[in-house]
């Protein structure tokens, strides 16, 4: 928001200046329409999640529509020791992360047979249970709370 004021700000300066470059040829202008609008897709782009540890503790983060909840954790350092140890690859289930039932219900996908393997060698199992790695943040995925399980297991290791 701050950068899109600032920008329409200059633009107003610029347009009341008339020696301004910029009142003098629309190019800029044009260029500043096609960067605010860019701005304004990527926010609409822009999906919040809360991931909520076991204690309780809640790390807001956030992500891009068709990121996973593994490239949300990994894109923004959110301190979860040892998630996603395969990096995607269902070898591992680190990325097990636990969803209200309501929201558990209105993820698009089911778990395939590769990521329902995986979750049966995942610590503190729940019925709502799915792997990060295997979650594609929709827009209306917008405000999720997400519960990380207290113990993780990495399947690699069995
Ligand atoms: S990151 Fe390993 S199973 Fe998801």
């Amino acid at each position: 928001m701050l950068v899109m004021h600032t920008i329409r700000n200059s633009a107003r300066l610029a347009l009341r200046n008339p020696t301004s470059a910029w009142r003098n040829s629309s190019a800029p202008l044009n260029s500043m329409r096609t960067f605010s609008m860019g701005l304004a897709l990527r926010q609409q782009d822009v999906v919040n999640v809360t991931f909520v540890r076991a204690n309780g503790e809640k790390i807001k983060s956030s992500g891009k529509v068709g990121d996973s909840l593994l490239d949300v954790v990994v894109n923004n350092n959110v301190d979860l020791d040892g998630f996603g140890a395969c990096e995607g690859t269902l070898t591992c289930s680190t990325c097990h992360l636990i969803f209200k039932t309501a929201d558990f219900e209105k993820l698009p996908d089911k778990p395939g047979d590769e990521e329902l393997d995986m979750l049966d060698l995942a610590y503190d199992l729940t019925d709502t249970s799915r792997l990060g790695c295997q979650i594609i943040l929709s827009k209306d995925m917008e405000g999720l709370e997400i519960h990380v399980p207290a113990t993780i297991n990495d399947a690699r290791a069995a």
